[in-house]
């Protein structure tokens, strides 16, 4: 039976590049788990876009003289190119600025209201004269008024580590000029998490399924710690979505508020642009979907306390004006299988330092799939992992190279050599090949259930194993020797490593798209594996904005053991892999400035 299954992704923030740790976090499992249901022929929404509203991009857009549609776009970009040169196969891959965006997020506001889950307050706030904006907490600077600290941040002290009121600070001045700041009054709205926690708490304690301990740990321990108090979810700002509310001219959405509605608003435009505009529903209100949020361990809050809040909030009354009908429920999350992080060298990552390994920067020098290996096999799933550039080429080189590039290579020439550029005729098979054929057709079983639960990297492992036990029974059978005695008990051994390899190319599939559609070819095959990425450009009331997309292929290849026909015409095989240099690992050090 095919599920449906939301696959929503960590909105990048527009207003810096994507390097590795962003890549292992939330997008690479992302696009390893959609491509693991599509093939198993489950119906997929991978959904995501540019998180560009928001007081950073503003700020950059100050200090770089532009604006800040120019900043997002510029960002948004070259996410979109990164996309596709790694293979991420979002459904849809688009920007919090559109209009339907827009729409859904001040209906979703709407909804909040109208059920009683939003109440004003009046609060005081920094407001720099100088450029005429009210100031973020975290944009004005100061002396702490516990410890005496002179650089503190209005909303924390570095020094004491206390969470500070910045209406407080001593002697504040902006960020962003270095001018002094005023306080004045502003008005808010805030979302009654107070009210929303019991049904909160009732949806983390009722949860279908096993979550990672960080995730319930970080979710449950806060409200049992101190419970769910008010939040504002509205800012004085000019850029992002108005609220939606007379009088309240000026001030827009928070955009984690907003953002976080993306999952909801891009599934709607996708089956738009699809030609389906009612299918969201097949995601969103129907029970039996699954949503999985793959995202990083700093927004476990976001996403598994107020995102639900925000759903539960909306309850029933989006559904009745959105498409008058009066008693759907949005769909909460099913999982939120969030990630640790990734370091560099033994340091955190740091952008601004230039101690980061940028998506697009490697794949100018490397290929995608070593990239994709190395970080599922590192993939930060329950602690902290570190990008080591020895370790990265000693990998490409002794594990994915030499355990199964050059299986596949070796077996593929040889044949290709030996029986005419076509797949062995074998005959019966011996005990020792049907044995072999099991063990690797029981990945089906292990690697998907690992898949299932997004145990990334224990897939991965299982695929890993089962490769060496192809390689075990190659040195056993050694069909190199055999040939030169006994043709057709070469033709039986070749034939077998060949329909085992073949199935390995599903199961690393996934995570490995590119080397196992090349494999899949050399093989013989010509349907491809998987569907195609393109890009398309989308007007709306707010301007043009460009969509990164996937054409899904009309019949899934399925999740299934391989049934390599005998004598299947192959195709002039090259290694999949190439093997790297150690000084390679030397020359990328310095290139970040480390030695
Ligand atoms: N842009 C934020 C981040 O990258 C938030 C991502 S998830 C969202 O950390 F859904 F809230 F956008
Ligand atoms: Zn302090």
């Amino acid at each position: 039976m095919s599920k449906n299954i939301l696959v929503a992704v960590a909105w990048p923030y527009a207003n810096s590049q994507i390097h590795v740790g962003n890549i292992t976090g939330s997008y690479l499992p992302a696009d390893i788990f959609a491509r693991y249901h599509r093939l198993a022929g489950d119906h997929v929404a991978m959904v995501s876009g540019s998180d560009a509203h928001g007081t950073p991009v503003t700020v950059r857009a100050d200090a770089e003289g532009t604006s800040p549609v120019q900043v997002y776009q510029k960002y948004h970009h070259g996410f979109l190119e990164l996309f596709q040169k790694l293979g991420l196969t979002y459904d849809l891959f688009t920007s919090t600025h559109t209009e339907n965006h827009f729409r859904v997020s001040q209906d979703i506001f709407r909804a909040i209201k109208e059920n009683g889950f939003l109440y004003t307050e009046r609060q005081l706030q920094w407001f720099a004269p100088s450029i005429g904006r009210f100031l973020p907490d975290r944009y004005v600077e100061g002396t702490c008024y516990l410890c005496g600290y002179p650089n503190a941040r209005g909303d924390q002290c570095d020094q004491c580590g206390s969470l500070l009121d910045a209406t407080l600070l001593i002697d504040p001045h902006a960020k962003t000029d270095g001018s002094t700041p005023e306080l004045r009054e502003t008005e808010h709205f805030f979302l009654d998490l107070g009210a929303l926690e019991p049904a909160i708490t009732d949806f983390l304690n009722q949860r279908e399924h096993y979550w990672r301990q960080n995730v319930l740990r970080q979710s449950l321990g806060q409200i049992e710690a101190s419970g769910l108090h008010g939040r504002a979810i509205t800012r004085d700002l000019d850029w992002g979505i108005p609220v939606p509310v007379e009088g309240w001219q000026g001030k827009c959405l928070y955009v984690w508020f907003e953002a976080v509605i993306g999952y909801l608003s891009a599934a709607i435009e996708y089956t738009r642009l699809e030609g389906k505009p009612d299918e969201w529903q097949n995601w969103w209100f129907n029970l039996d979907a699954k949503a999985f949020y793959f995202i990083g361990k700093d927004n476990i809050p976001f996403h598994a306390v107020i995102w639900p809040a925000q759903l539960i909030g909306a309850g029933v009354y989006f559904a009745k004006f959105f498409i008058e009908e009066d008693n759907k429920r949005l769909v909460l999350p099913y999982d939120v299988p969030a990630n640790e992080f990734m370091n560099m060298q033994g340091s955190k990552i740091s952008g601004s330092r230039n101690w980061a390994v940028w998506g697009l920067d490697f794949l100018s020098r490397y290929d995608p799939d070593p990239l994709r290996y190395y970080l599922t096999v590192n993939m930060p799933e329950s602690k902290d992992t570190d990008w080591d550039w020895t370790d990265f080429v000693r990998r490409n080189n002794d594990e994915l190279v030499a355990t199964w590039g050059n299986l596949a290579n070796r077996m593929l020439s040889f044949s290709y050599k030996h029986w005419e550029g076509c797949v062995p005729e074998p005959d019966e098979l011996r005990p020792e090949d049907e044995e072999l054929l099991g063990t690797v057709e029981g990945g089906f079983q292990t690697v998907g259930e690992h898949f299932e639960a997004v145990r990334l990297r224990a897939a991965l492992g299982e695929a890993m194993r089962l490769a060496t036990e192809v390689n075990r029974y190659l040195d056993r059978c050694a069909p190199w020797f055999e040939i030169k005695s006994d043709k057709a008990a070469a033709a039986k051994t070749v034939y077998t490593a060949l329909r085992a390899i073949d199935s390995l190319k599903t199961l690393f599939a996934p995570i490995l798209p590119f080397s196992s559609q090349r494999l899949h070819e050399y093989l013989g095959y010509s349907q491809p594996l998987f569907g195609e990425q393109y890009t398309e450009n989308v007007t709306d009331s707010l301007g043009e904005h460009t969509v990164l997309r996937y054409r899904p292929l009309a019949s899934h290849p399925g999740w299934l053991p391989s049934r390599l026909p005998a004598g299947q015409p192959l195709l002039k095989p090259e290694p999949l892999f190439r093997k790297l240099d150690p000084i390679v690992a030397e020359q990328e050090l310095a290139r970040m400035g480390g030695s």
